[in-house]
């Protein structure tokens, strides 16, 4: 695919000499910048759309609802186009993302990135300056253009950049900084609450804040030596790697650049291999495990958690208070799969990590089913048993179908198909984003409590598929993945010939796409 990530697996067996220099962390923390912009925009949307000055003036309707007493508490933030203040930026990502994978191969990482600073700046410029709906909304495209283009790139470029052996690491810090950035919108959200008239412009002007960084320091950054090949500019790029990685001996690597280069120049249409037979269990797992990501309901918690407590009869404080609370159990658990992920297996986390959250799905359900009635708001106890469960929930997601929904995608498909294959997973969660924003708030109101149980549904599928027909990928190299695992899978074998040409052992990665969340 256009602008896939051309560098070595940090699975393989490749130790090229190098080291972890300065240069390649100021590179990371800048580019990283981009994830933090990401996680902002996840996590400022519920606050604000739970603001009272922010309803009088764009949707005043709903303010009439939240306010009325005899209103029913589920539906009254119901509004298709409060909705669409959330979910329209996904459906712009969607679009920028394919546009930014072209850029990045036509143009490289660079000049992708301070795309999308400038656009997510200049969407922060039209929600801070808002007079109108419209308006804001065709901020949130813009803001959506640069999650895109920032999505697309910024992965890219850090793996491209990281020495192999801290690429594993490095992805993952960057779903931390997504994390982050989600605390940071919830924080601000909580302080700009109390300010009167223009709290919400503040918070949403924040946007602007990791854009202008990614901006400036986007001049700072070096294009990565992949892209430069790519381009055709071979000298540059090797220049560049000796200057990376902090030594002149920088051949080998160079030389793996140039042969991944070639081979991803020969394959001109990667998205016409992903229908060809043995391409189908890797496209089904590795597209499927976003749908499931999603419909775990974790962005029901992130974008809309302010509104939910709000909806249980917390006032607008505390609910933001809670969605700080939150907010920081998912990024002190991210940790936790930093340190789990290549010890204890995919499968494991992904069943236990599906388990958590069902059983904290099924408790909220139950204790809303009982308490919450159209008219009446939630005991305090039970409330704030509520926002403990809503935490063990975000725990339990945060060490296991985050970051591992990115990984596992990534790692699943072979060489030939592993960018297009890629591309599909980003696109499928950005769509499936698109839609759990988007009717969300509708379905609370129709469904009530039994949300709840309707999210549970889609954990117990998720756990019988990863149980029976999710191979296990941990510890396995990234080029084996054909022999090792889909041809000896009990269910994925038969989709594989026993006449198929042995696929070559190139140690190299063509096309790797890590995401935020890895
Ligand atoms: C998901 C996002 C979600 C975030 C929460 C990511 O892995 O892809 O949709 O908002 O985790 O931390």
């Amino acid at each position: 695919m256009a602008g896939g990530v051309i560098a070595t697996d940090s699975g393989s067996n490749q130790d090229f000499p190098g080291k972890l220099t300065g240069q390649v962390l100021i590179c990371t923390t800048i580019a990283a910048f981009g994830g933090l912009m990401f996680g902002y925009d996840v996590g400022i949307s519920g606050g604000v759309t739970g603001m009272d000055e922010f309803l009088m003036k764009f949707f005043p309707n709903v303010y009439i609802r939240k306010h009325h007493a005899h209103e029913n508490n589920y539906c009254k933030f119901a509004d298709e186009y409060l909705q669409l203040f959330t979910s329209s930026l996904y459906l712009a990502a969607i679009i920028a993302s394919c546009a930014a994978s072209i850029m990045c191969k036509k143009f490289g990482r660079k000049p992708t990135m301070q795309a999308a600073s400038v656009f997510f700046l200049v969407g922060a410029i039209l929600n801070v300056t808002a007079s109108k709906l419209s308006m804001l909304i065709l901020g949130r495209l813009f803001l959506g253009a640069g999650v895109g283009c920032g999505n697309q790139a910024v992965p890219l470029f850090i793996t491209e950049i990281a020495p192999p052996k801290y690429r594993g690491g490095l992805n993952v810090c960057f779903q931390l900084l997504i994390t982050i950035g989600i605390l940071i919108a919830n924080l601000v959200n909580y302080l700009t609450s109390n300010i009167k008239h223009y709290g919400w412009r503040i918070s949403l002007g924040g946007a602007a804040m990791p854009a202008i960084f990614l901006l400036i320091g986007s001049f700072i950054i070096v294009e990565t030596p992949a892209s430069l090949v790519e381009r055709g500019k071979k000298e540059r790029g090797l220049k560049t790697l000796k200057r990376i990685r902090g030594v002149d001996d920088v051949q080998k690597e160079f030389e793996e650049i140039v042969r991944a280069t070639e081979i991803s120049n020969q394959i001109k249409n990667p998205f016409r291999e992903l229908l060809k037979r043995p391409s189908i269990p890797p496209v089904i797992c590795g597209t499927i495990i976003h749908i499931f990501q999603q419909f775990t309901g974790i962005n029901v918690v992130m974008f809309y958690a302010p509104v939910l407590f709000q909806t249980m009869g917390f006032g607008s404080n505390a609910s933001l208070l809670s969605a700080v609370i939150t907010g920081t159990v998912n990024s002190l658990s991210t940790l936790i799969a930093i340190f789990s992920v290549d010890k204890a297996g995919r499968k494991k986390l992904l069943i236990f990590g599906a388990s958590v959250c069902l059983i904290a799905q099924c408790a909220i359900g139950g204790l809303l089913k009982a308490y919450l009635t159209e008219t009446s708001k939630v005991p305090g106890g039970t409330a704030k048993l509520v926002v403990g469960l809503i935490c063990l929930y975000v725990n339990g997601f945060a060490w296991s179908w985050g970051p591992l929904g990115w990984l596992i995608s990534s790692e699943v498909y072979p060489l030939e198909t592993r960018s297009g294959g890629f591309f599909l997973a980003v696109g499928t969660n950005m769509f499936c984003t698109f839609l759990i924003a988007q009717s969300f708030l509708s379905m609370l109101c129709t469904m009530q409590a039994y949300i709840y149980f309707f999210f549970a549904a889609w954990l117990v599928t998720m756990i019988i598929f990863v149980a029976a027909m999710l191979p296990e990928t941990k510890g396995i190299s990234i080029d084996e993945m054909v022999e090792r695992v889909w041809k000896k899978h009990w269910f994925w074998k038969r989709f594989y010939n026993s006449t198929d040409i042995e696929r070559p052992k190139a140690s190299i990665q063509l096309e790797q796409q890590d995401k935020p969340n890895q």
